[in-house]
Parts: C-alpha cells; structure tokens; sequence
C-alpha cells in the first residue's frame, strides 16, 4: 500500500503475528491510518456501502441456498417454504432480494461519481477497469439469481437472454444449446445458474480486493480532482471517514428497511409469484430495473445481432473510457462544458431505463434509438472532443488551498 507503515505492534501477540503474517500491519495501513483526502464529499462514502451490500448478499445468499431447492420441480415451492415456514425466511428473501436493487443503487451512484470527478483517468485506469469488470460480474449474478425463484418472469426473462446467444453468427445455436444443457430452459440450466449464482460473489469479492488495492496505490481521487500533494491535504481514514461512512450507511440503511418492511415486492414483477410455465408467455417480459437501459438498447436495434452488439459494447465502451476522454482536467468542477453534456448522459440513461420499461413499438422505440446513439456519442465522439475545444476554469493549486493561488488550467 502507498506510503510508510505507522503500525506499532502493542503487545507480544500482535509483535509475534507481524514477523510472521503482517495481516494488522495491512489492515492498519489500509484502514485506519490510511491518508486520505480530507475534502472528500459524501459521494465517496458508497464504496464502504458497496463493500456493506456484498456482505449482506453474500450471508443472506448462503442461508437461502440452505432452504432452497434448484430443481424445476421444487424451487418455486421452496421459496414459498423459505417464505412461510422457514424462520425468519421472509425476512433473509426479503432482504436478499431487495439488497440486490439497492447494491445497484449504490453502484450507479458509485459509478456517476466516478465520471464526474474524473476518477478513471491515469492514474487510476486499472482501478476503473476492475471495477467495471465487477460490475459486468454483478449483472451476471443478478440476472442468474433472478432466475432461481422459478416463477413466471425468471423462465422468460432467462428465454429472452439466453436467446440472444443464438444470433451469433454461425456458432449463434451451438452456443444457446450448450448454455441450456438441452434444447429449452430447464432443470440443468437452473441447477448451472444456481452454481454460477452461488460462485460469482466470491469472484466479485477477489476482484474487490483487487479494486481496493489499486485504490490504495495511487490514493483516492477528490472533489477537486488535484493529487494530494502534502500531509496538509490528508487526514488519516480512522475516525474521520469511518465516522462519515458509518453515518452514510445508516440513512442507506434506512431506505434499505423501507423497502424490506413497507415495499418489499415494489421493485418486482407480480408475475414472478406465478410458477414458471413454459406454455403460458406472459404479456411483457421485463427484467429488474437496473438492467431496463440495456434492454431498452437491446431492443432499439432492429438487427437482433446488432442489438446484441450494442447492448454488450455499451458496458464495454467503458472499458475504454481512460483513453476516450482527453481532458487533462479531473474534476467536472471546473469543466463547464463537460458538466451539461454528464447531465444530458443522466437523463439519457434515465430515460432509456424508462424505455427498457415499456412496450417496443412507436414513440419508444424512437426515443430509444435518440437515446442509444446519444449513449454511444457521448463516449466515442463528445469526451474526446471535449478533451481538446474546452477552457477550463482555473484550477486551485493544492487541495488545501482551493481558492488562494488558483492558478490557471496546463
Ligand atoms: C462490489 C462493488 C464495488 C465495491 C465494493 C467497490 C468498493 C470501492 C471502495 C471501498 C472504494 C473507495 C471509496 C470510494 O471511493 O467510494 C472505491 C473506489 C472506486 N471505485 Fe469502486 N467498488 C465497487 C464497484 C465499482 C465499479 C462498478 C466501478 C466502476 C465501473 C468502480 C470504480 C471506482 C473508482 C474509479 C474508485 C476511485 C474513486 C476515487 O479514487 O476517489 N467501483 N470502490
């Protein structure tokens, strides 16, 4: 991790321990004497409540794979067990379900963060490229996990997915078929999917690991976007931000039990309390709402291989964007112009989640294709012409000093 240790081992355990595996050296370093930022705003606190949701996935996941049954036979009526018998089972499903919507809530909020304060640029390139690889990873999950109840809208929801791999040209069915174990959706793709789904947290929290460590190499980005230059401009982690994001994710955490006492089917489908029925399609297949943008693209194509394309290279497009946007500036704080065209990618997003929502035809799928090549431009065509027209304002000099000796932008 970046800089001196400051850890004093205070007893003869804690000596003995650090000649032979350092583990409190590392976590004192990282965690509590850790320089960090002092002007870091409460956008940087989802990072701790991102690390809190993977937690409380993972613990709720483990007691529900304990009641669960992933057989196409069972699993709907072992879920109503978990529900009605099962101690405290509407409790874990409740909170495992909804956790997933609110650990995309933090993570789009962790994400936008990112883009308005530059924090993908070098030097922190890999730590944005793992962190969208954990991303692509939490989709994987989520779309696996909703699966598992076996109700009407994971049965189709996973049809229409699974599908899609059958437009690749020429190995497009092999592949369908070999994902499904057999020629449809059934009982070998649901016991493959609960698998996958009970493997990919523990994959999302190694590549977390590495996520943090490569946060700790170079340092936290900040609001000003400016390299942290002296002691001056850090406090250490412990009490400063442990209190901050201690704070943070109490108020998430109180949204967070909204949901799970007062609204816990809102953010779900009602069809999904209907078991799977390969006869019966339902009238609009849906999937959860933090996938709607990608679906809405999907279906703005009307190419299906095109579609498929698009929707793929709209997460992988963010692979490249520390080489897309040239701005030698961090912070949108001083970027004026690149602060409306973020603003328009919010809405734009928005509105194509709003879209994923509804039926595939007229207006919408005008407005999806508005959207879409909106989504595509800002990366490939606004960020890397920003880079070069845009006049910045002028930058303070030191995290310290933001307004005395404001100099202007390199
Ligand atoms: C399980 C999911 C994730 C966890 C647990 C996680 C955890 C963290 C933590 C603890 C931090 C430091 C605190 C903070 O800046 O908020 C951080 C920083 C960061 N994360 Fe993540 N993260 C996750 C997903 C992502 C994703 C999906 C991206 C982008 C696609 C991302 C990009 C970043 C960036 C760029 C920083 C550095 C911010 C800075 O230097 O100020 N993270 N992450």
């Amino acid at each position: 991790m970046s800089g001196e240790s400051t850890y004093n081992p205070g007893n003869g355990f804690t000596k003995w321990m650090d000649t032979r595996l350092p583990i409190l050296r590392l976590a004192h370093d990282s965690f509590v004497d850790y320089p960090t930022p002092k002007n870091l705003n409460y956008w940087w606190t989802f990072g701790g409540i991102l690390t809190f949701c993977l937690v409380t996935q993972i613990i709720t996941g483990i007691i529900l794979a304990m009641h669960y049954t992933p057989h196409v036979d069972f699993a709907f009526n072992s879920v109503e067990h978990i529900m009605r018998n099962v101690n405290y089972g509407w409790l874990i499903r409740y909170i495992h379900a909804n956790g997933a919507s609110m650990f995309f809530l933090a993570v789009y909020i962790h994400i936008f963060r990112g883009l308005y304060y530059g924090s993908y640029k070098a030097p922190r390139e890999v730590l944005w490229i793992l962190g969208v690889i954990i991303y692509l990873l939490m989709m994987a999950a989520a779309f696996m996990g909703y699966v598992l109840p076996w109700g009407q809208m994971s049965l189709w929801g996973a049809t229409v997915i699974t599908n899609l791999f059958g437009a690749i040209p020429v190995v497009g069915e092999s592949v369908a078929i070999w994902l499904w174990g057999g020629y449809s959706i059934d009982n070998p793709t649901l016991n493959r999917f609960f698998s996958l789904h009970y493997l990919i947290p523990f994959l999302i929290l190694g590549v977390v690991i590495l996520h943090i460590w490569a946060l700790h190499v170079p340092g936290n980005n900040n609001p000003v976007g400016i390299s942290v230059k002296s002691k001056q401009d850090t406090v250490p982690f412990h009490p400063y931000y442990t209190v901050k994001d201690g704070f943070a994710l109490t108020v998430f955490l109180i949204l967070f039990a909204y949901f799970i006492f007062f609204a816990p089917n809102v953010l779900g489908h009602a069809d999904n309390y209907i078991q799977a029925n390969p006869l019966v399609t339902p009238a609009h297949i849906v999937p959860e709402w933090y996938l709607l943008p990608f679906y809405a693209i999907l279906r703005a194509v009307p190419d299906k291989l095109g579609g498929v394309a698009l929707m793929f290279g709209a997460i992988f497009i963010l692979f490249l964007l520390p080489w897309l946007d040239t701005s030698k500036v961090r912070s949108a704080r001083y970027r004026p112009l690149f602060r409306q065209f973020y603003a328009l990618l919010v809405v734009d997003c928005l509105l194509l989640g709003y879209l994923g929502a509804q039926p595939a035809e007229g207006i919408y799928i005008v407005l999806a294709r508005i959207g879409t090549f909106y989504y595509f431009a800002h990366f490939l065509v606004v960020l890397p012409v920003l880079g070069i027209i845009e006049k910045p304002k002028a930058v303070p000099e030191s995290i310290s000093e933001p307004i005395l000796g404001a100099q202007p932008a390199e």
